[in-house]
């Protein structure tokens, strides 16, 4: 049909593995957990998962922060229940991608520990050691994603060491050619085991300003906001010297055939777009966060949209995201009636999507009280708003009070909405897990959806509407952002317009003439004639 790739032309699932499926009763997700739930992917019609960190670790963040880059923690299983896993799903069909997270590793790693031995350490240079400010205070400026500054003393060697995130996460040296080698043959151990990409962690921080000098101070910071907002991260992550390194990514992934590196990268449009790479010798996909901050208004998506489409470089390919384990969620954000709008439009937009667990059941984001708080960036910072607990919240595979996830005390509360889980919506054709099973199903069927071209249509007010072309196929999205009855007044092709579907999946078939009607809070995907 095309000479398109399977992660551009697939979908992508991100399952977050403490909160997937219990399968030894431990309130904590695991691998052979996943491997028993891969049904739900292939039902779902996903093409791909994505597994967030399962590494050996002490998990200060969670398992991003990694002991052994080469391993399996024992709380999610065994390498042999990830080669049954990864067994398991290429025979159903279905894609993994691991996790890398380079930046940093954990402070219980063996390199970190050869590290700190003192400056004469061999592995001294692995990570970014730097001596005190001539006052004795930190080297410079730059702030901790997750509060306070991002420098650490070690009192036995009197220099500081530098880490973007906790201080259980300390910053690896990228510009030593001894760390990009052993980082290297990590991405060759999984790739040898029969993975299909990775998805990189922070990819936009693994450079930093070779001067160490400070980041300049944020005009848009206020009062109530997090540390991290105090400054711009223009020295400290963002360098032109990571270009060679992703570049060196891509090839060692380049030596297994048809893998997919994805870059984790929160930047501006024209700052995201260079991570193609500038001959393409970049990540295939930079993760493109857009729809998660973006207000939800008709005319400012549009815009939003094209922009991004005519900021991909030539012979890339673009890809959109609603959630993540560090977001809010989508239902949580737009409310349960345009997070169905908000589905279709990940559906049906040009580009590679990616939903987050629990997103194709509507999951809310549940409240955590303080005391149960686990996000070590809640601790640290409580009372802001920053916690992702409550987007990590287990699946829900049943109405069970602990949701068929576990048959233990899950790690994170279950939360309100019991209704909300896989089987009550599987026995319900018109529930937010049918409207994806049947919106990733017309992908598959549509190359127009698959690989089409994008048009933008001119709407007005809270109408977003556009085109799907490829071959003889056109398909019409239009997307009614308001809770009020909308029309567009869309010159109908020669046959009249036929509807494949609705986000309320009960309106199929040829629509009446006149101006295309949008209930509250519906999309439609029509075909010509
Ligand atoms: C981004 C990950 O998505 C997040 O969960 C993590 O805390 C940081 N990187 C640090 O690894």
């Amino acid at each position: 049909m095309d000479d398109s790739a399977w992660w551009q032309r697939g979908a992508i699932y991100q399952i977050y593995p403490r909160s997937f499926f219990d399968s030894n009763g431990d309130g904590i997700g695991d691998l052979d957990g996943i491997r028993r739930k891969l049904g739900h992917l292939v039902e779902l019609g996903v093409d791909a998962a994505w597994i967030s960190p399962f590494f050996p670790s002490p998990m200060a963040d969670f398992g991003y922060d990694v002991a052994d880059y080469c391993g399996v923690d024992p709380l999610f299983g065994t390498l042999a229940d990830f080669d049954a896993l990864i067994a398991e799903a290429h025979r159903l069909g279905l894609r993994i991608i691991l996790d890398f997270v380079p930046n940093h590793t954990s402070d219980q790693h063996p390199w970190f520990l050869e590290s700190r031995q003192g400056r004469e350490s061999a592995k001294r240079d692995w990570y970014i050691w730097r001596d005190p400010a001539p006052d004795g205070g930190p080297p410079n400026n730059w702030m901790s994603n997750f509060g306070g500054s991002a420098w650490a003393f070690d009192a036995a060697s009197g220099q500081y060491y530098y880490h973007a995130f906790l201080r259980e996460q300390p910053d690896l040296n990228w510009r030593n050619p001894a760390v990009q080698d052993a980082m290297m043959e990590a991405l060759r151990f999984w790739l040898e085991r029969g993975v299909d990409g990775f998805r990189v962690d922070v990819i936009w921080h693994l450079v930093k300003d070779a001067l160490f000098r400070d980041n300049p101070p944020n005009p848009g910071y206020g009062p109530g906001q997090p540390d991290i907002n105090r400054f711009q991260q223009i020295r400290s992550t963002d360098q032109p010297e990571v270009f060679d390194i992703i570049a060196r990514m891509r090839a060692t992934l380049a030596a297994y055939g048809d893998r997919v590196l994805i870059g984790e990268i929160y930047l501006p449009v024209e700052r995201l777009v260079a991570y193609y790479g500038e001959r393409l010798e970049g990540v295939h996909l930079p993760f493109n966060f857009q729809l998660i901050a973006a207000s939800w208004h008709a005319r400012g998506l549009d815009e939003m949209i094209d922009e991004y489409e005519r900021a991909i470089p030539e012979g890339g390919w673009p890809n959109w995201v609603l959630g993540n384990h560090d977001q809010k969620r989508i239902a949580g954000r737009l409310g349960a009636a345009q997070a169905r709008v908000a589905a279709m439009l990940l559906l049906t937009l040009r580009g590679t999507p990616t939903i987050y667990y629990g997103d194709e059941l509507g999951l809310p984001n549940v409240p955590v009280p303080p005391e149960l708080a686990q996000d070590p960036w809640e601790k640290n910072e409580p009372g802001l708003g920053v916690g992702r607990d409550p987007a990590r919240a287990p699946m829900r595979w049943n109405d069970s009070p602990r949701a068929g996830f576990t048959t233990g005390t899950p790690w994170l509360p279950i939360g309100p909405q019991p209704e909300l889980n896989v089987a009550t919506e599987a026995a319900d054709p018109r529930s937010m897990l049918a409207l994806h099973r049947r919106l990733l199903a017309l992908r598959r069927a549509h190359p127009a959806l698959a690989v089409g071209g994008y048009e933008r249509i001119e709407a007005e007010g809270d109408l977003l509407a556009y085109r799907r072309r490829e071959g003889g196929e056109v398909l019409t999205v239009v997307l009614n952002l308001s809770a009020r009855e909308e029309s567009l007044d869309l010159p109908a092709p020669a046959g009249g317009w036929r509807c494949l579907v609705s986000t309320g999946l009960d309106r199929e078939g040829p629509e009446p003439a006149g101006p295309l009607r949008l209930r509250p809070d519906e999309g439609v995907v029509l075909a010509e004639g």
